[in-house]
């Protein structure tokens, strides 16, 4: 303990205190949500010049960057929750248009209050024609996750009125529009890849419903989605709605702190998403079960895991350090699935055998690397006929209403500021700037490192 002790707020119960063993001080920090604020840490100082001392903590592992009354999660249980509802209730009895009222307004809808929703977001699914001949100019094989970024971020220049982002009308059609209209923007995506018409919206259909029918149609006068496996992508829908503050949830936040637009501010949210680490994750499992091909290569697989040669897809969580709540309920819809199409999907058998082993492996149990959304949710959209590079997409449908309800909380908070993290420099000072004909370097020119061999590149 120090000599000198000061207290920054009387009267709290609950406080930590930190000795600063470079002076002797003590100090009392309070403690609210078993939580200190790091502001708090900036009174301790060697000397009064000082800038104070920070936290350091690079991918935000231990830091709470606001408060949050929409999702739930308590990884070592593996639970899930979204505004106090358990995600398995929500799955067993609701639809993701009630999920999705429930994350935005905080409470579960009445009759009228859900018919009006459906009926707002139903009623927006189609975009502007001018969005529809941007998408046209993408390149036939453009992924369908670069045409979405761009097709979200172009949504704000359809919509100028929502930089209002305080007008509660604003406010409403911009979650509203981007509930509705991320389904047509990923299905045109899809229909460009394989150079197919789009197909429009059809109001008479429900939410996934009205997905399938956009997907598929062909030259049927009226698309009727297999009831079946619109409840399974329905469900999916659902467990896919929000996840507290995860990689893309965070984008959103930090760019819309800046005040930026929604739509502009969900964009970076489908940017983040798009990444091998977060919603790519089921593209790159379905790839590692190909590669993996039979039951009896696993072995050899895990080996390749454990020797860090590559990673196993599909497990592993910052967060849940148990088993993933959504992964339990996924599986149980792969078999129904698989049943309403009639295949007998050799990567399922592949999928359950790695599992297993893998769930009976020290190295991962050790390191509570658990399955997690990504691990199933892949083989359910291949069952569905949908390719791999839509994986992603399907993903930001339903996360879109996360997205919005974060923004919109955000936006609300008045303790939110522009997000702006420090940094620990690392780099030199007040060098003398040397003149071009005095530079001493190497002899070899910088440029960069030599490409490993691919298969074929594409032009620019
Ligand atoms: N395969 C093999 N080893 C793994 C895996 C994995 N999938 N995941 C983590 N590990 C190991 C790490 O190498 C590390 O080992 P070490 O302590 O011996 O160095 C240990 O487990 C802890 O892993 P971290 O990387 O520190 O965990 P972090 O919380 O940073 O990463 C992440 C979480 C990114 C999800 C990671 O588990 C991963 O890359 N998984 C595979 C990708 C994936 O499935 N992502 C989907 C996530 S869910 C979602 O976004 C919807």
């Amino acid at each position: 303990m120090g000599t000198e002790e000061s207290s920054i707020e009387s009267g709290v119960s609950e406080t930590l205190t930190i000795t600063d063993n470079r002076t002797g001080k003590s100090y009392e920090v309070p403690i609210t949500d078993e939580t200190i604020r790091a502001i708090d840490l900036r009174q301790i100082k060697v000397n009064p010049d000082d800038f104070g001392m920070m936290t350091y903590d690079p991918a935000y592992t231990n830091t709470a960057s606001c408060r949050s009354a929409i999702t739930y999660i308590d990884g070592d249980k593996g639970i899930l929750q979204h505004r106090g509802y358990p995600i398995e209730a929500l799955c067993e009895h609701s639809s993701y248009l009630e999920v999705a009222y429930l994350l935005v307004f905080g409470e579960l809808p009445t009759t009228p209050q859900l018919e009006r929703w459906v009926w707002d977001v139903t009623h927006h699914t189609f975009v502007h024609e001018d969005i529809k001949a941007m998408l046209e100019g993408f390149r036939y094989d453009a992924h369908p996750m670069g045409m979405l970024v761009s097709a979200v971020g172009a949504m704000s220049t359809f919509y100028p009125d929502a930089k209002m982002i305080e007008d509660p009308e604003e406010r409403y059609m911009a979650a509203i529009r981007m509930i509705a209209k991320m389904p047509t923007l990923a299905a045109f995506s899809y229909r460009h890849s394989l150079g197919l018409p789009y197909i429009y919206p059809d109001n008479d259909l429900s939410y996934a419903g009205n997905f399938l029918n956009m997907l598929r149609k062909m030259t049927e006068v009226k698309f009727e989605p297999d009831p079946r496996l619109e409840r399974a992508l329905d469900v999916l829908f659902i467990l896919h709605a929000d996840h507290e503050q995860n990689c893309s949830t965070s984008a959103v936040r930090s760019v819309g702190s800046s005040q930026v637009d929604p739509y502009s501010a969900v964009a970076a949210g489908v940017a983040a998403l798009y990444g091998p680490l977060h919603g790519g994750a089921n593209e790159q499992v379905l790839r590692m079960l190909r590669r993996i091909e039979t039951v009896d290569n696993i072995p050899d697989f895990l080996n390749g895991v454990k020797a860090r040669e590559e990673k196993l897809m599909g497990f592993g969580h910052r967060v849940y350090k148990n088993y993933d709540p959504r992964a339990r309920i996924i599986k149980k819809h792969v078999d129904e699935v698989l049943d309403a199409v009639g295949l007998d999907n050799p990567l399922v058998e592949i999928a359950t055998e790695l599992e297993k082993r893998a769930l009976d492996d020290e190295f991962f149990t050790s390191r509570k690397l658990y399955p997690n959304v990504d691990f199933y949710s892949g083989l359910i959209y291949e069952a569905l006929g949908i390719p791999a590079a839509m994986f992603t997409v399907i993903f930001a449908i339903p996360r879109t209403s996360g997205w919005i309800s974060q923004w919109l909380e955000m936006t609300d908070d008045s303790e939110q500021k522009i997000a702006r993290p420090r940094q620990i420099y690392t780099g030199d000072r007040d060098l003398d700037y040397v003149p071009i004909e005095d530079r001493n370097g190497p002899e070899k020119i910088a440029g960069p490192p030599a490409r490993r061999p691919v298969k074929s590149r594409r032009g620019a």
